[in-house]
């Protein structure tokens, strides 16, 4: 995707994963407004759309989140080899920075009924990645930056619970969002070369 292109083709080509914000910047209410909107403009199986969008808001919300997930991993790190310690701190730099991120999303699916259950499920946890690509791009379109964050989940499965989050729904991701700190690279790996991952039959 080289040179200027479409809006589109200029998103996708500068959208990268952030994962160091600026505090004092907040995303204003209207911009948050538009990131949950295109979240929730997404195809769905039958119209249904089975996600819903959290946004961790009050104080209390964020203090529990932390130290929940900080709690699954000191208890991980209790019982880890060396080897096991060293994965987990390694995940815990993939974790962290969600905890002071100027916005906190928590994306779930819940199936739509009627459908087969595990169909139902998948289209679900389908539905719910065009949600987080969805928003991803309106944030980068409106000069934000974001991650998606799945590795929290893996310390602490049941945090969506924790949250207070329905039984019906599943917890998939959490979304950080923000203006991208001045002066800090992002951790950029190269863009995987497109003919290792489309092939014709
Ligand atoms: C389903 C999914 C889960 C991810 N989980 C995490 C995560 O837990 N922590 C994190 O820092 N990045 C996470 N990422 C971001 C990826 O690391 C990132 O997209 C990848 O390295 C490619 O870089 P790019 O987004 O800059 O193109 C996740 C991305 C996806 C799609």
């Amino acid at each position: 995707m080289e040179g200027p292109g479409t809006g589109l083709q200029r998103l996708l080509r500068q959208r990268r994963s952030v994962r160091s914000f600026d505090p004092a910047r907040p995303v204003p209410e209207g911009a948050v407004r538009k990131i949950i909107g295109a979240g929730l403009a997404v195809p769905s199986p039958s119209g249904s759309l089975p996600v819903m969008i959290y946004q961790l808001e009050s104080g209390a919300a964020r203090e529990k989140l932390e130290r929940e997930v900080t709690l699954a991993r000191d208890a991980l790190l209790r019982t880890a080899d060396a080897k096991k310690k060293n994965r987990i701190n390694y995940y815990w730099r993939y974790t962290n920075y969600l905890f002071s991120a100027p916005l906190v999303l928590a994306i779930t699916h819940r199936p739509h009924p009627g459908l087969l259950e595990s169909r139902g499920e998948d289209a679900a946890r389908l539905t719910a990645g065009l949600s987080l690509f969805s928003m991803s791009l309106m944030a980068e379109d409106l000069g934000f930056s974001s991650t998606i964050l799945t590795a929290p989940l893996a310390f602490c499965p049941d945090i969506g619970t924790k949250l207070g989050i329905g039984a019906g729904e599943t917890l998939c991701s959490f979304m950080a969002i923000g203006k991208k700190k001045e002066g800090e690279k992002a951790a950029e790996t190269e863009r995987r070369e497109p003919e290792a991952h489309f092939l014709k039959l």
